[in-house]
């Protein structure tokens, strides 16, 4: 595209629909990821929790209070349990049909369906209750859907945590999926050494850190990390990433940040 020296490319970066199209629908179902790549999202994040059998379910909280019109605890409820709960009328009552709970491989399965590239960037929550059983059924999805990169490609799928742990795990069993190591209040280790946590290729830092440290993205990027930043959907935000150099936003409001980017 026709971008003078020294400005920023807006439409090179990548917008990315958190929980889905989320503003507008409820989060993590169907019809908010739908929603979002009909309104041209690059990619969708998603949060990722094990079911008691053993399930990958897209619920950010460890209990479904908020979320449903059920209540109970995620990993100690089963896939048909969950099921039988809606995940949409919280947020849209009157709603014609009940959103049930959104599967991982139902996500994996609209993405592969969406005739065109979408970006996945997945978050395990608090892994380390499970022994790995998180990263080792993520990864074995990941792998029925053909979604595991060979070393040299460029991946579609990154997985996100704010555990070290959970990264590492990935890292150890599938090296080349990207990740990203997710910090909201401080990134440690920063400035003593360009290495990130868990081994992450990219860091993710919270809209507030950056905000706080304006020097935080510049120095990132000086040391050679890329930088993904959530939750951006105030328009402000969006301009000061764009400043940064940031080459992710991740928001609730992809339709939005689309159209300021000139997209
Ligand atoms: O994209 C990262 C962001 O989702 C992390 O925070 O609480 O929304 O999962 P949270
Ligand atoms: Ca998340």
């Amino acid at each position: 595209s026709a971008t003078a020296p020294g400005t920023i490319d807006r439409t090179a970066v990548r917008v990315i629909a958190h929980r889905g199209s989320s503003a507008a629908l409820p989060e993590h179902t169907l019809a908010a990821y739908r929603r979002a790549i009909e309104e041209g999202a690059d990619g969708l994040e998603c949060d990722v929790r094990l079911t008691a059998d053993g399930q990958l379910v897209c619920v950010h909280d460890r209990t479904v209070q908020r979320t449903s019109n059920g209540r109970g605890t995620v990993s100690a409820m089963t896939l048909a349990e969950l099921s039988r709960l809606d995940f949409g009328s919280w947020k849209s009552p009157g709603a014609p049909e009940p959103s049930p709970v959104l599967t991982l491989a139902e996500l994996l399965e609209l993405v592969a369906d969406a005739g065109r590239r979408i970006e996945l960037a997945i978050e395990t929550k608090h892994p380390t209750r499970h022994r790995g059983g998180t990263e080792t059924e993520l990864l074995r999805m990941l792998g029925y859907y053909g979604l595991l990169p060979a070393m040299s490609a460029e991946s579609s799928v990154r997985v996100m945590s704010f555990s070290e742990l959970s990264l590492h795990r990935i890292r150890r069993t599938a090296p080349a999926i990207p990740t990203v190591y997710l910090a909201e209040r401080r990134l440690p280790l920063l400035g003593r050494t360009s290495r990130l946590p868990g081994g992450a290729r990219i860091a993710g830092p919270g809209i507030e850190l950056i905000r706080a440290d304006p020097g935080l993205v510049p120095a990132l990027r000086r040391a050679g990390n890329r930088v993904h930043v959530w939750t951006v959907d105030d328009p402000a935000d969006v301009e000061y990433c764009l400043e940064l150099g940031v080459e992710a936003l991740i928001t609730n409001r992809p339709r939005e940040v689309l159209a300021q980017l000139g997209r």
